[in-house]
């Protein structure tokens, strides 16, 4: 089978680069030059584990291939996944679809016989049926179907939640669509993944309705992290307490700093949209993004707390400014609020990030990036880890106290145990859990 991918980014080159791996011929069209060129001496644009070498692989055995000339990809292609950007529109959070809409038009043109026109980017609910319309103008000649494929990939997991997915969700209108989906997910069959076979409006939505269940598990567990606060107890202990239960399930319950990343900030805002536009606001998701918000800033009031109430004229230490580890990707990061701040209430920051700082560099001002970990807490008056890479998972505690004016540690990821830092004389501040002061 041949298939072109729409758009190369984080969605679309993981999906591409994983088709190909599962034999399928797979061309990769974008229109960033520069970023087609890259690819084509398999240089990856994006950090993604593992990617670099599937590319590679892939490229090698020429079943994957990368070009700007839309025409050539969507040529003899049995399905054309379209899987470009859909940011937020500025102000209401409505996607902006024009960058799918564009390339249906494109793809519209450059069919030569009967092609499924598959979304694979995160559409609202009826984008599919706008894209058939966009394409039978185009084309009232033409044999096409159109389908959704949402992917539901964890970036700095994307690869394995591709080729071990817990299900594939395939929207169609026709048999002749289902089938073509069905073959090229075949080599998944070997895995009996499940695959849900449904209808276009029902997979867009059940996209939205997953990520959005999501935010709002992760929101629901950071609300009961400050109750805990409140009430003396352990936000872990209680996240394992209901995790335990099969109905509630033990993943996505890790209090934090609020969620960030390019996908639940903006699903959240669109399915808020939608559902108003709808006439059926889902109230409880318009609350979720309200919390979100407003946490990020709460996170910077505890390193307020921690540091006696000022931080003016004080150094922070930054651990971690990506939205999460194993990813370069700053989107929505809680840090993208907490240090401008830190800095409005007088603070002066150290950071340090395994893969963001290139991103981060023109997203922050008057920020010191530093070598590493250690190098970061020379002299801070706080060190506050935000995103919870391994590097910041085993700290040498002796060196991080000779190294820091005063032992306050700001952990907003509870990567440390209360044990450990009340023994280390550390003043612990954490998420859900009591705050330490050192002797
Ligand atoms: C998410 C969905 O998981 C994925 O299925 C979808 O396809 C794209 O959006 P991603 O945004 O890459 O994936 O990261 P994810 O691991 O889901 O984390 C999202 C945010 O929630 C991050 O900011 C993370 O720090 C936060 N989070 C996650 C928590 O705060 N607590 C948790 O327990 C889990």
């Amino acid at each position: 089978m041949k298939i072109a991918m729409i758009g190369t980014g984080y969605v679309g080159l993981v999906s591409g680069a994983c088709f190909s791996e599962f034999g399928v011929e797979v061309v990769c069209v974008d229109k960033d030059e520069e970023k087609i060129n890259k690819l084509k001496a398999g240089e990856c644009p994006i950090y993604e584990p593992g990617l670099e070498n599937l590319v590679a692989n892939n490229l090698a055995a020429k079943r994957l291939s990368f070009t700007t000339d839309l025409k050539t990809g969507v040529k003899g292609a049995d399905a054309v996944f379209i899987a470009v950007g859909t940011p937020s529109r500025r102000g209401g959070g409505h996607a902006d679809l024009s960058y799918v809409y564009g390339a249906a038009k494109e793809v519209a043109e450059a069919m030569d016989g009967y092609t499924v026109i598959v979304t694979k980017s995160t559409v609202p609910v009826g984008t599919g049926r706008e894209v058939k319309r966009i394409v039978a103008e185009a084309r009232p000649d033409a044999e096409f179907d159109v389908a959704s494929n949402p992917e539901f990939l964890r970036e700095g997991a994307a690869i394995s939640d591709f080729m071990r997915p817990d299900r594939v969700v395939i929207g169609t209108e026709t048999e002749r669509a289902a089938d073509v989906l069905s073959e090229l997910y075949r080599p998944l069959y070997l895995l009996e993944t499940p695959i849900v076979q449904t209808t276009l409006e029902t997979a867009e939505l059940t996209k939205y309705a997953a990520n959005t269940f999501l935010a709002t598990k992760i929101t629901f567990i950071n609300e009961f992290a400050d109750l805990c606060e409140k009430v003396g107890a352990n936000v872990q202990d209680v996240a394992r307490g209901i995790g335990l239960d099969g109905r509630i399930g033990n993943k996505f319950l890790h209090a934090g700093p609020g969620y960030g990343g390019s996908c639940f900030p903006k699903d959240t805002l669109a399915l808020v949209q939608t559902a108003k536009d709808a006439g059926a606001p889902i109230r409880i998701v318009e609350t979720v993004v309200d919390i979100n918000e407003k946490r990020k800033t709460q996170m910077a009031e505890k390193v307020v707390a921690a540091c006696g109430g000022s931080v003016a004229n004080k150094t922070v230490a930054v651990l971690g400014l990506t939205f999460k580890p194993d990813t370069d990707d700053m989107r929505d990061s809680p840090s993208l609020v907490i240090v401008p701040e830190l800095q409005k209430a007088g603070a002066s920051i150290q950071a340090y990030d395994p893969q963001g700082m290139k991103e981060a560099a023109h997203l922050f001002e008057d920020v010191v990036f530093c070598e590493g970990p250690y190098e970061t807490m020379q002299g801070a008056d706080v060190l506050v880890i935000v995103t919870e890479w391994n590097a910041f998972r085993a700290l040498d505690f002796e060196r991080v106290k000779s190294l820091l004016k005063t032992p306050i540690l700001v952990d907003l990821r509870n990567i440390y145990n209360l044990e450990d830092m009340k023994r280390a004389g550390f003043t612990y501040y954490s998420v859900g859990r009591e705050a330490l002061a050192a002797e």
